[in-house]
């Protein structure tokens, strides 16, 4: 991991202006927003700037204007679930450069707090515009980035702005990057690699970087079909992508030449329709799925497998669930492997860095959220960084 600079490295901010770039592309709910977990990120690197006396002014996107002015997507939107978060009040200014932006920070005094509008409102922003971002960068001393889950964009306030002023990692990013650097930067080995979710023609270039990382790769979801198919596993009526099997078999042959073990379930459970607790619901070897019914999970056997393979290792990296888990009783594999890799956290002998929306929530479902080593809330920029990806405004920060 690059080196970048943290607001350790910041001295003598009373009274400078702090523009920070969060990620405020919060779900929306009936007006307010539906999860905060992204604004509790960076509440500490806010209230820290605010206690030695910066101005902070906030830097973010919300939803994709495409460079237009958007009525229902101005961060003015978000500002009071901000406020709620922060249990402070913010000056919410309607631009991102010129004189209502001079005149507003004019205003503001020390530890006080402003939002800018989206940043995505202007063309400049997506295009990495230069001027655009030295427009915005005039108003402030210094930039810190706090918005990992920006971090594969190149715009103006995710890279840009680090080119035109002093950078600095927010407390968030720079909790991030340890996190992943553990996880896969700098693993302690063994390493497992769990890789689930319907399809693989969105995760190929993750499974093609992890097999030569880790030495358990674990594939689960509809994915696991695909894999199986390509093993020669008739899967019924299974969400397959019968097209790849080919690039299964060819990733399956990477691993082996790396020295990475594919794990995938030797018995599932099956269903003959796709609904809770259905009629037809029953476990049964791979080789055993009729041609009407579909996987909908790994089966107990190979659950009880992989918590086998876990205990061997020192570190998780997990995206994506291992079954349907929004249906039950489609969730029992994911929250039990949930369950056991909280409790080898818990006992010290596994690092386990989770991400992505699904599993996520997967891991909040099965209680356990709290007890693996890190959950990243990114989602586009997590996947880029298992795949092995720089990421831009990661990389601008070094
Ligand atoms: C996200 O919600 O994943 C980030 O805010 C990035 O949003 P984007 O995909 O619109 O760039």
């Amino acid at each position: 991991m690059a080196g970048f600079k943290t607001l350790d490295d910041l001295s003598d901010i009373a009274g400078k202006v702090a523009l920070v770039r969060v990620d405020l592309n919060l779900p929306m709910k009936d007006g307010s927003a539906s999860d905060v977990t992204r604004v509790e990120a960076v509440r500490p690197t806010i209230l820290e700037l605010c206690e030695r006396g910066a101005k902070v002014v906030l830097l973010a996107h919300f939803g994709r204007p495409k460079g237009q002015r958007h009525s229902t997507l101005s961060t003015s939107f978000v500002q009071g679930d901000v406020e709620r978060v922060l249990d402070k009040e913010i000056m919410f200014i309607p631009e991102v450069s010129g004189p209502v932006v001079e005149q507003a920070i004019g205003i503001l005094r020390p530890g006080d707090i402003g939002l800018m509008d989206n940043v995505r409102f202007w063309p400049g922003e997506e295009a990495n515009d230069a001027e655009f971002a030295a427009g915005i960068a005039a108003h402030g001393d210094f930039y810190v980035n706090d918005a990992f889950s920006a971090a594969h964009r190149a715009h103006a306030t995710t890279e840009g702005l680090a080119h035109q002023l002093p950078a600095y990692a927010g407390r968030a990013m720079e909790k991030e990057l340890k996190a992943l650097d553990s996880a896969l930067g700098n693993p302690e080995p063994p390493v497992a690699a769990v890789v689930g979710g319907a399809k693989v023609s969105t995760k190929l270039a993750v499974l093609e970087n992890l097999v030569g990382k880790v030495q358990h790769l674990i594939i689960g979801g509809g994915m696991a079909n695909t894999f199986l198919a390509a093993r020669g596993v008739d899967v019924g009526k299974s969400l397959c992508e019968h097209d790849l099997t080919e690039t299964a078999n060819s990733i399956m042959d990477k691993a082996d030449h790396a020295g990475c073990t594919v794990h995938l379930p030797y018995d599932v459970v099956v269903a003959k329709e796709f609904e809770a607790n259905p009629p037809s619901l029953r476990t049964c070897n791979v080789h055993e799925v009729a041609e009407d019914e579909m996987i909908l999970d790994i089966g107990p056997m190979a659950v009880e497998a992989l918590a086998d393979v876990l205990k061997t290792c020192r570190t998780l990296v997990w995206n994506g669930p291992l079954g349907a888990f929004e249906t039950e009783p489609f969730d029992a594999a994911t929250a039990a492997f949930a369950h056991t890799a909280a409790a080898l956290t818990q006992e010290g002998s596994l690092i386990s860095v989770a991400g992505g929306g699904d599993t996520v929530a997967a891991l909040a479902h099965a209680g356990v959220a709290q007890d693996v080593t890190y959950i990243s809330t990114a989602g586009g920029a997590f996947l880029e960084w298992m795949e092995g990806k720089e990421l831009p405004g990661v990389a601008a920060l070094a």
